[in-house]
């Protein structure tokens, strides 16, 4: 259960914020990313295929995808999932937050970088092991994937033979080149949906077939997905929770802010800050506008950021994923060696964190940070799939109030000219 705590620079900023979400202007948003649900058409019809979960994670695709996931299951010691960007961020992000606690099937990535070292790490990693790949590409145009595939797949011809082919699992959309090139060489072949773009996947085959691999339950993540869809597209005006984080955010930019921290203060959120940080840099990062988005992870990250956080320029706002019930009770044993710390004597683990958490939201508070608090009542498969859903929904209304198409993402052209120009591409 996702909740919400706004904890603001002075009690005079509540007055003109109150005033910044009653506006009209602001308010719009919310009502267009709300009538999207309807099916009413809206400006980005042909990018809001995450938007009802059910289009592309129905019950019956989450069976389908469960009973292909258990044969890959019982063969493999190792799924390699090759994609990049929002192809891998939202089952990477729950894949590492649940990693410690066993995984059904080892998975691991490729296709993230083009880095020779990692591969050749990698291949070393896979050369005694039963593997199968996922190629997770929207068009497969991306360099990263296709390298990744193309380092692969000898590896695989060299390793099964003439049945290699079924160690090859291809992600993309219908229609597109990598569907025919799937069935000229009879890769199995799952859909990347047309209409919905990589960072709002998770909730598709793209997410959800690594995560049925990796022996997760998608029935739970999809369900807290579902939850949240109902939530925010009847909460109305200033009771919606996506509308009041996405005004928080718009109305600190208008005061001159520039940067957003999302933090958190357990590890097992690191890789879902990722996720966030892609999400909102390549959704609003345009036209010279946005946030600009940084993931830390505390208490590790006082040592290092928290010191600009404190006293650097004071231009940043602050979110916090709050979790409020313990996951997890270690208790601090009395020592006879007189170490310094004999105050933590009989305290828990968890309410050592949560000291520090509340000391650092206080701290930051009070050198003119605004904080805006994300709670979670535990974090579980269903949280996530509330946060996801949560995060997608805000980027949607928060890029319409900054007036940028959230769903694009034309600067990374750039520099794949000039580096397509290199490789002779
Ligand atoms: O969110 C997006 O659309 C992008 O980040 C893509 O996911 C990323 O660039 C990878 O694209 P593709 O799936 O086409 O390889």
């Amino acid at each position: 259960m996702l909740k919400i705590k706004k904890t603001f620079l002075k009690d005079s900023s509540y007055g003109s914020f109150d005033e910044y979400m009653a506006s009209s202007k602001n308010l719009k948003a919310l009502d267009n990313v709300q009538r999207s649900l309807s099916d009413i058409p809206t400006k980005y019809k042909n990018d809001l295929g995450w938007i009802s979960i059910d289009k592309w994670a129905s019950n019956q695709r989450l069976d389908e995808l469960e009973k292909f996931a258990h044969e890959v299951q019982n063969k493999a010691d190792v799924l390699v999932v090759v994609g990049v960007g929002g192809s891998n961020q939202g089952a990477r992000a729950v894949i590492e937050a649940f990693r410690k606690q066993g995984l059904a099937c080892d998975i691991v990535y490729a296709g993230i970088n083009l880095s020779a070292d990692y591969y050749n790490n990698l291949l070393k990693e896979l050369a005694d092991k039963e593997v199968y790949i996922n190629v997770i590409a929207k068009n497969f145009e991306t360099l990263e994937p296709g390298l990744g595939f193309r380092i692969l797949k000898p590896f695989l011809e060299k390793k099964y033979g003439d049945q290699y082919q079924k160690h090859i699992i291809m992600t993309g959309t219908l229609g597109s080149p990598l569907e025919k090139l799937s069935k000229d060489q009879g890769y199995p072949f799952l859909i990347f949906p047309t209409d919905i773009g990589g960072r709002y996947s998770v909730f598709s085959d793209v997410g959800l077939f690594p995560l049925a691999v990796a022996g997760f339950n998608i029935k739970k993540l999809v369900n807290g997905a579902r939850k949240m869809c109902k939530q925010l597209s009847t909460e109305e005006n200033n009771d919606n929770l996506a509308y009041q984080y996405a005004a928080f955010r718009n109305y600190f930019l208008t005061q001159g802010y520039k940067l957003e921290v999302l933090g958190h203060f357990e590890p097992q959120l690191d890789l879902f800050g990722r996720w966030w940080t892609q999400l909102f840099a390549e959704s609003e990062g345009k036209e010279n506008k946005g946030l600009y988005p940084v993931a830390l992870s505390y208490s590790e990250d006082l040592h290092s950021v928290g010191q600009y956080v404190q006293q650097g320029q004071k231009d940043l706002v602050e979110t916090f994923i709050v979790i409020d019930t313990a996951n997890s009770s270690l208790k601090v044993a009395p020592s006879e060696v007189k170490d310094g710390f004999d105050y933590l004597n009989g305290k828990d683990v968890w309410d050592i964190n949560k000291v520090s958490e509340d000391s650092t939201m206080q701290a930051h508070y009070e050198v003119g940070v605004p904080v805006f608090e994300i709670h979670l009542d535990e974090l579980s498969l269903e949280t996530f799939g509330e946060l996801f859903y949560f995060f997608e929904f805000s980027v949607y209304i928060s890029g319409l109030i900054l007036e940028v198409n959230p769903f694009n993402q034309p600067g990374v052209e750039a520099y794949k000219k000039l580096m397509f120009k290199g490789l002779g591409k």
